[in-house]
């Protein structure tokens, strides 16, 4: 009987952080859809304004040697024409945002 509840507490312990990290990524695409999408363009090579002000393309050699913490840190801080979000998102909103532009094709 004590095998069973610690089962069961187990599977639903599981699909609570399945559930939970299902919904960090979808808000990490909708967060990147609606703030960043604009000059970053929906692939992350950047938008044709965006490429006006200079962004790179995150698929780049440029961007694949920036650590997660500089993404996150300019990001934050923002960086010459890139605007600062540490006002408008959290700590966690941008770490899973940085995840996303990683995993962005
Ligand atoms: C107004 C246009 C604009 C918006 C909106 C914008 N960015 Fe940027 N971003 C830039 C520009 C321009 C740069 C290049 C900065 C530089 O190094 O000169 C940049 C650089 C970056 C970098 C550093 C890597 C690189 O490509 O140089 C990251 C990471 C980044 N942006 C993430 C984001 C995220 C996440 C959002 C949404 C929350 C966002 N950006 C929204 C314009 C923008």
């Amino acid at each position: 009987m004590k095998h069973l509840l610690v089962k069961v507490a187990l599977v639903v312990a599981l699909l609570a952080l399945g559930v939970a990290g299902a919904c960090a990524q979808d808000d990490a695409a909708a967060l990147y859809k609606s703030k960043c999408q604009v000059c970053h363009g929906p692939d992350g090579k950047g938008s044709a304004a965006g490429q006006k002000l200079g962004v790179r393309d995150f698929h780049s050699p440029e961007v694949a040697k920036m650590s997660d913490t500089e993404l996150f840190e300019i990001t934050k801080k923002g960086k010459e024409k890139m605007p600062a979000y540490d006002k408008k998102l959290t700590d966690d909103q941008i770490k899973s945002l940085v995840k996303y532009i990683r995993a962005l094709k």
